[in-house]
């Protein structure tokens, strides 16, 4: 060995215990049966959680090391506080979390008021934030207080094969004047890129899906029961949202199957490339398509004077047909653009929209679609 190699050997040797010494998560197994097990257990790449309950006010919070898998062995249940959550959340690279099927239990009916994040008592949302990116499988989220998944992966992650059942919240409660109890629990909220969530049940009041900024995202074989349908909104100023990919979803029973909306007062944002292929939704009570750039800032109205700060193109239902069918009272599809926000041809040849009446649209760049 030359002096050379010898010299340039020694100095990486010198080197190793700093790598060595550097806070590197075990190849060991950390166990998790309540919030006191958490900093010992992350230092762990394989982490199990066992049936406990949060207290309340806490975060589970689980930041991870890269590489780690996690196994759910039990249900975790989060006692009631009003505060502003997140209840859960987790953060890592490169990370396996499996659910094996177990609950995480926000005890929403602790909370409903029909007033979600509008009023009446403090909720904690999001109750789950995702911060991984990997795989985040077979997770059941039951009761959440409002909101549900707030995603924001820090490179590829696919969630597949969640349930979130707040089919509870569906009925009254003596603190919801007759309405439905669950309110605002939307199902994933996304603001993020390369994003695939599949295979999974949402049964909530609000959107089953809302991505307000991002690309590169794919909702594929969900089912959507009871909510507002899948959107893409509300849009805010100088946002980008591209490359979305809305397929081969069951929609039951929402307000609206499949929308896009944007707030009318909204500058600088640019929506595009937004595909949906193979849809099928029925018992749709308001609008089977909407897409209105006129969401004002606060509830109820819909389908107002447009803004035009949003630049929206290339929305397309192509592929598989699109099948939606909407109740007696309600509306088959509507568009309102603002005046030159909308532009391009959008290709509708694979949307059917049958029952209700038609609604208005006002953007001359639809082809292959009547009403
Ligand atoms: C549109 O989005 C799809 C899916 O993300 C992508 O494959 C495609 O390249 C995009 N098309 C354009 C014109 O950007
Ligand atoms: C669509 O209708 C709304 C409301 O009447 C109007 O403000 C808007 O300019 C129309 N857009 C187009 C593209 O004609």
């Amino acid at each position: 060995m030359s002096t050379f190699k010898f010299l340039r050997l020694a100095g990486l040797l010198a080197f190793l215990p700093f790598i060595v010494a550097a806070p590197a998560a075990s190849d060991c197994t950390g166990t998790i049966s309540s919030l006191d097990d958490v900093a010992a257990a992350v230092k762990c790449t394989t982490v199990n959680i066992n049936a406990f309950t949060v207290p309340a006010g806490k975060t589970f919070d689980l930041s991870l090391a890269d590489g780690t898998t996690v196994n759910m062995q039990g249900d975790v249940k989060f006692a009631v506080k009003n505060w502003d959550g997140p209840l859960f959340q987790v953060s890592g690279k490169s990370i396996t979390f499996n659910g094996n099927g177990h609950t995480f239990d926000g005890n929403g009916a602790s909370y409903w008021d029909g007033q979600g994040g509008n009023g009446g008592v403090t909720k904690p949302a999001p109750m789950m934030k995702i911060k991984i990116s990997g795989t985040y499988s077979n997770v059941k989220v039951l009761n959440s207080p409002a909101r549900v998944y707030s995603v924001s992966n820090p490179a590829q992650l696919t969630m597949s094969q969640l349930t979130i059942d707040n089919s509870a919240g569906d009925n009254p409660n003596s603190a919801s004047g007759g309405k439905a109890a669950g309110h605002n629990t939307d199902g994933f909220d996304c603001s993020t890129t390369n994003l695939i969530i599949q295979d999974s049940t949402i049964h909530n009041q609000d959107d089953c899906l809302a991505i307000n900024k991002g690309s590169n995202i794919v909702f594929q074989r969900n089912t959507c029961i009871g909510g507002h349908g899948i959107s893409v909104g509300s849009i805010s100023s100088d946002v980008t949202v591209s490359g979305i990919t809305i397929s081969n979803n069951v929609i039951q029973d929402n307000d609206q199957a499949l929308r896009i909306k944007t707030k009318a007062d909204a500058s600088g944002s640019t929506v595009s490339n937004i595909t949906y292929s193979g849809n099928t939704a029925t018992g749709i009570r308001k609008y089977g398509v909407i897409i209105d750039q006129a969401r004002p800032a606060s509830y109820p109205d819909t389908l107002g004077t447009p803004g035009t700060g949003v630049k929206l193109s290339g929305v397309n239902f192509v592929g598989s047909t699109n099948s939606i069918s909407v109740n007696s009272g309600a509306k088959r599809v509507a568009v309102n653009c603002g005046s030159g926000a909308c532009s391009g041809t959008w290709d509708w040849s694979a949307l059917k929209v049958s029952g209700g009446s038609a609604g208005t649209m006002n953007y001359s760049g639809i082809k292959n679609f009547s009403q």
